[in-house]
This record gives C-alpha cells, structure tokens and sequence, in this order.
C-alpha cells in the first residue's frame, strides 16, 4: 500500500567509530567549558531581570554547564502579549513559507550537531548515542511537521457542495501556544513542540524544564536565525511558578505539556478554575509500561531487549520498561542471562563512548529511585545490579537493577529511572496478565515478545496502548514512522510525530459562499 504523508527523509546516524568523528565531538564538548547561557528570550532580547543560577553537569557536580537566568511574572506577561500581536501575520504567511523557515532551521541543526550533542552530554547526562539520536530527532520533527504544514496548511481544501455555492475548509493556527516540555528529551521534545505549534500558524511561549535550559535557549536563537519571528516564538525558562503563570494567563489559547500525568492534571485544573478561552491541552504524560514474554520468545532476544528498554538513557524515557511479565519456563532460562548482562553494563561518564549508563537526571530524581529500590530490597527478591563507578559521588549516580516481585502492589505509579521489575506468570494465565496491564491505566508503551501468531494477536486486541512494539525494543520511536503517544493516563494525544498530529495544534474555519 502506499506511504501515507509527504515524501522526506529523517536525519542520518554518525559513524561513532570514525575518529574525524569523534575528535569533533571532542572539540565540542571542550567547548562547552565556555559556560552556556539561558535567560528568558522576549522579542528576541535575552532579558536578565533576576539572578543568574548555575546549571551543573549531571555527573559531574564540580563541572558548571552553564548559567540560567528565570522568567520572572513579568517576562511572561511581555512574551505572551507579544505572541498575541505576532500570531496574525505568523499564521497568514500560510504552511509553504512556515514550512521553508523550519526547514532552514533544520539543516543549521543538523549542521551544528556535535554541538548540540556535547550540551546534551555535558546538560542532560545523555550518552553520546542517546545525544545523537536527540538531535536527529529534533531535525526529523522540524522537517516533517515543516512537510506537514506545506501539505495541509497551505491550501484550503475544497469540499462537495450544491451547484452555486463553494464550501472551503482552512487550517491555521489556534493563536498563542505555550509549550512545556521536559528534561528527558530537552531538545527534541522541546523543538517537536516548539515546531508543530509554529508549523500550525500559532505563536509560541515556550518554557523548558528547570534542569535542561541551556539547550533550549540554544534553540530558540537558531530558529530566530533560521527566519523565525523573533515576535513569534519567545523563551520564558524558570520551575513551575513560571509554568502556572503561563498556565493562567487569559491570553494563551492552547497548552503542549510532556511530563507527569500529575502536573497535566493540574494544568487542567488550573485551567477549568479561570474565565478566557476553552484552551484545549496537548499532554503527554507518564506510563507503566510492560513487556509481555512467553515461553516461545527467544531468550537472548529478550534480554538484549529488555536491557535497551528498561536502562538505555538511565531509564528516563517516558516509553521505557518498567514491568516485564515473563512466562516461568522462560524466566528460568533468562533470569542467569539477564543477571550476567546487567552485571557487564557499564555506568559512568556519558562522554565516554564506552559508557552504557550515564547519570540521572538530579539529586531528587536519585533519592527517588533510591527509595523505591529500598522498598523493593525489603519486598522482593534482587535479580541483577550493575556495578556503581569509584567516583560516582562526583555526580548523580544510580545502578541499574532488577528485581523479581509477585504483583504490581509496589508499582502504582511511574518510577522513572534504571529499574527493572520482573513478574513470572504461569502458562495459562495471559488473560490474568493482560487484566494486570489494563489495571494501572496508563497506556504508552507494551513490548510482546513470542513466536506465536496467536498470542501476539491476543494481546494486540486486548491493549489500549498507545505503542505496542512486537520482538524488538520498546523505546526510540522514529518520526514520521512510529507516531508516540499514549492513551488513558499517558496523555491526550496527539501523538508526536504523526500524519493527524499538526490538525491537534491548529482550528478548521469553513467557508461556504454562495457564488
Ligand atoms: N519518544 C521516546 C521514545 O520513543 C520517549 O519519550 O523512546
């Protein structure tokens, strides 16, 4: 069958053993011992009304990435009302000339990659694959909701009517966007949401998580050099009094928030408890998410799998493994597999191709995981740990492990870092598993694992889940190929990165005239 979209190509890979490769690499991240700045960005001036704070490289508390400068309430007042002005003339210079702009700013993106890679690594903690793929992503989201624009938001489109009378549907932008976005993917998602509301016509106030603001100011100032309207798209960085500020303001018509299902639901409330525009909510938010083995899955497949899912990025992805159902006589044979790899995952500096396991994201994030992983020590049994680095006190730090448990009872919400639950099942009792899965009510990602045709099929039916990944890895959805998004308590959609993704951050007006 045909593909369905405009034809364009995602962003290509780096060969990582080339050493030309690698030594611009280097040179980026000794450049990023020039600290980076952020501050908010209004009109295209950086505005420095409070302190300056420094942003610490995550494994490496000694090491300063950078300084970041917050919002204050009256930066996001100024940026709001001047993306109130901008929205008009952003949104009638129509889908092809929207679509041009973030096209340029794709190809200086992907021109500037081993920078954007090296904050990454030196900000966000990202291995150097993960930095990779973090940049592709941003490019692949930039091109294809810029082919997405031209394609839907350039033309109206003519539908049926009587003889005497043309019926139009348009689409353009809804009007000002505020864009919240996360640590975890502190460019891609940041620039995806960024782009398919700008791509949609809209104005954007976009602010980035408290932890990774130096990436984002870096690339608010490549989209105003690529033709952005500075008046179009503004930067206000700073925690979550800044998010409820642009939360409450009357003047932002819709919200793209990624990050936990708790904070979308206080968006919402937020939202419900004020008079101004019904502005709907874009959110992707947290997951649960399982992998179901049964005894026909091929055991090295699974382990190799499950290692990538559950602890690739330090398991802080959205889509990552957290529960894998195991069926008893496959479990027998990978639980010693499963335990001997976890013990080879190497845990250290994320600058070091080496390093499999970089850092987590902050203090709170670790004694987080720390607590949960006393919980399960006191509950469960331990199934595999890898092994900390000497210097590991230098940065936030937190081994990947696994354990065996009999129920989901210590599980009720999403724990977001590098540990693996495991719980065997006995042959028989998918239907039991499955009820397990729909239990939590969260819905973003499940991985299957079987040779059977039936129970791959069985499963599919049953799951409302948003991505569902059948003998492979269940993270590292690919733009334009596997639209990521999850139903019930993951989010909203729209799935980022998909063909019905932009009409979610846009309005339909119809014409009809009578000629
Ligand atoms: N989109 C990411 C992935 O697929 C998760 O946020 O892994």
């Amino acid at each position: 069958s045909a593909l369905f979209g405009p034809s364009r190509r995602n962003s290509g890979g780096l060969d990582l053993s080339s050493p030309a490769v690698l030594a611009q690499l280097d040179l980026a991240l000794a450049a990023v011992a020039t600290p980076e700045r952020s501050a908010p960005i209004v009109d295209g001036r950086e505005r420095e009304n409070q302190a300056a704070k420094p942003v610490l490289d995550p494994a490496d508390h000694r090491r300063v990435v950078g300084e970041v400068v917050d919002a204050s309430p009256a930066d996001v007042e100024a940026a709001l009302a001047s993306a109130r002005a901008a929205f008009p003339a952003w949104d009638d210079l129509g889908g092809e000339a929207r679509a041009s702009i973030l096209e340029r700013a794709a190809d200086r993106l992907e021109a500037d990659r081993a920078r954007f890679m090296a904050l990454a690594i030196r900000e966000a903690g990202k291995t150097i694959p993960d930095a990779l793929s973090e940049v592709r992503e941003a490019v692949d989201f930039l091109r294809f909701y810029a082919a997405e624009a031209r394609a839907r938001f350039s033309q109206p489109v003519r539908l049926p009517g009587p003889v005497g009378e043309s019926n139009e549907l348009m689409l353009g932008g809804r009007g000002v966007f505020a864009c919240i976005s996360p640590w975890n993917f502190p460019l891609a998602i940041f620039v995806g949401q960024v782009a398919a509301a700008l791509a949609a016509g809209n104005a954007v106030v976009a602010k980035p998580a408290p932890q990774t603001p130096l990436m984002a100011a870096a690339a608010v100032r490549l989209l105003h050099q690529a033709g952005v309207p500075p008046q179009a798209l503004h930067l206000v960085p700073g925690g979550p009094a800044i998010g409820e500020a642009l939360t409450v303001n009357p003047l932002v018509d819709a919200i793209a928030f990624t990050g936990s299902t708790a904070t979308a639901r206080h968006i919402n409330r937020l939202r419900a408890a004020m008079d101004g525009p019904l502005a709907p909510l874009i959110a992707e938010t947290g997951g649960l998410n399982a992998m179901i083995v049964d005894s026909s899955a091929l055991p090295e497949q699974v382990v190799a799998d499950c290692l990538e899912s559950a602890f690739r990025s330090a398991g802080q992805r959205c889509s990552a493994l957290r529960v894998a159902f195991i069926q008893r006589e496959a479990w027998t044979r990978i639980q010693p597999l499963l335990a001997g790899a976890m013990a080879e995952l190497s845990l250290g500096d994320p600058a070091l191709l080496s390093t499999d396991v970089g850092p987590v994201i902050d203090e709170a994030s670790r004694r987080r995981l720390l607590a949960h992983g006393g919980r399960l020590r006191h509950a469960g049994r331990m199934i595999g740990q890898s092994a900390c680095p000497p210097d590991c006190r230098v940065g936030t730090f937190f081994a990947p492990m696994a354990h065996q448990l009999d129920n989901l009872d210590l599980l009720q919400s999403e724990v977001f870092g590098p540990i693996l639950h495991v719980i065997p099942w006995e042959a028989g009792r998918l239907e039991q598993v499955l009820d397990c899965v729909a239990a939590t009510s969260y819905g973003l990602t499940l991985g299957i694992h079987s040779r059977i045709d039936a129970t791959i099929a069985q499963v599919i039916a049953r799951a409302r889940i948003g991505n569902i990944y059948v003998n492979r890895t269940m993270i590292g959805a690919v733009v334009g190929s596997q639209p990521f998004g999850g139903l019930g308590l993951s989010g909203t959609g729209a799935k980022a990165g998909g063909p019905n993704t932009l009409i979610r951050y846009g309005v339909e007006r119809c014409l009809s005239v009578n000629t």
